[in-house]
């Protein structure tokens, strides 16, 4: 990918202003303001989640209780630009399972009346994982116990918003090719323990507690080109296949679509995968949007315009797909975002992968997906 400029220029939004009659109210007020300005400057642009609501999509983010708590002016960006939350972490098994006996609703519940009192729906991430579990997990799961503590969990959770929720990610990450077996199962205690039934108990027991909630295999390294995506797609689709047919309640997949800004995220190796998830009747749900830029060069002009090219790129080829009717970031601003500490950039400098900066001002990443959601076909 060539370096890029960012994604819409004082100029191109001149011009877009001039050329088009009734230009959505976001660039008029673009053109007006200018880039740059602080996030108060930019409320009368409307929000991301309106624009997306006109298209059929809903837009939403990944948010932390601290978060909201600590920062009125962040919390203010998230009810102006989402319809739906969904806790980074409060809902994992760390965060709820204190003891094998007790459960701690605290966090997620703060992050749902949160939600609610601002028009806000709430999506739950997420049931069955191998990472974020609590430390009494290893030496307490055995090949006796394992099946009635997966059961008797998502029983728990999954009833205690039962009739609330968006949607669940039943199974996060259940793939894993560098594990070596020929379906592609991650080998985890509930392989182990369950085998690959215990993705079908997992989705059985959420439908059985909460019969309306849609429920979501939620996966990642889906998105880029190149083999190692596609035997990840291909042992994904084999996976949904399976499930599909032997009945088991699933509803939608999530791609998680945190990558590089400098990958062909809109290839057609995905596009073939997509139109498969598809037609086995499945929504498709982006879940997890972030886009990394701790290769890029550190010009932050240069690296903002490649972020955004990857944004503008990635969600005009996505909305095509008329399945995608929810689309969440893994944050909103970068004041915020989990990717430096996952990949640090070499120069040290801090990196710039979401919509809004650390001031919360919006960056060419928002206004390219301001612009993807406005020419996204209706669903
Ligand atoms: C991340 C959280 O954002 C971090 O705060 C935490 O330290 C690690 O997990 N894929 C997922 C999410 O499904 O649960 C992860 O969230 C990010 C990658």
């Amino acid at each position: 990918m060539s370096i890029g400029t960012p994604m819409l220029t004082r100029r191109d939004l001149l011009k877009l202003a001039l050329t088009t009659a009734g230009a959505p109210a976001y660039v008029q007020g673009l053109v007006q303001r200018g880039v740059g300005q602080t996030a108060d400057a930019f409320s009368s642009l409307g929000s991301l989640q309106q624009i997306a609501a006109s298209r059929g999509i809903r837009f939403g983010s990944m948010v932390r209780k601290k978060t909201l708590i600590a920062d009125p002016k962040y919390a203010g960006l998230v009810t102006q630009h989402c319809r739906v939350l969904v806790p980074g972490n409060e809902l994992k098994w760390d965060a709820l399972r204190p003891t094998p006996d007790q459960f701690d609703f605290s966090g997620s519940d703060w992050i749902q009346q949160f939600a609610k009192s601002h028009g806000m729906q709430f999506r739950g991430h997420t049931l069955v994982w191998e990472q974020a579990l609590p430390k009494w997990f290893v030496p307490t799961i055995n090949l006796d116990n394992a099946k009635q503590v997966l059961l008797s969990h998502i029983s728990t959770v999954v009833g205690h918003y039962a009739g609330q929720m968006h949607s669940w990610d039943v199974v996060n990450e259940g793939i894993e090719i560098e594990d070596g077996r020929a379906d592609g199962l991650k080998v985890t205690p509930w392989l182990i323990y369950l085998g690959p039934e215990y993705m079908d108990l997992a989705f059985h027991a959420a439908h059985q507690a909460d019969p309306k909630a849609m429920l979501v295999y939620n996966e990642n390294r889906l998105e880029p080109e190149g083999a190692a995506a596609e035997r990840q797609r291909q042992a994904v689709l084999a996976l949904l296949t399976r499930l599909v047919k032997r009945g088991v309640p699933i509803h939608g997949l999530g791609i998680q679509s945190h990558f590089v800004a400098e990958t062909d995220a809109a290839n057609s190796g995905l596009k073939r995968f997509l139109h498969a998830v598809e037609d086995l009747g499945l929504f498709i749900l982006i879940t997890e949007l972030d886009v990394r830029d701790y290769r890029l060069p550190g010009d932050i002009a240069v690296r903002d315009g490649m972020v955004s090219k990857q944004y503008y790129n990635y969600l005009s080829f996505i909305l095509k797909f008329k399945s995608v009717k929810t689309l969440m970031t893994w944050g909103l601003s970068d004041r915020y975002t989990w990717q430096p500490k996952d990949n640090p950039r070499n120069d040290g400098l801090t990196g710039r992968p979401l919509l809004f900066d650390a001031n919360l001002r919006p960056k060419p990443a928002f206004e390219a997906v301001m612009r993807a959601f406005d020419e996204a076909p209706r669903r």
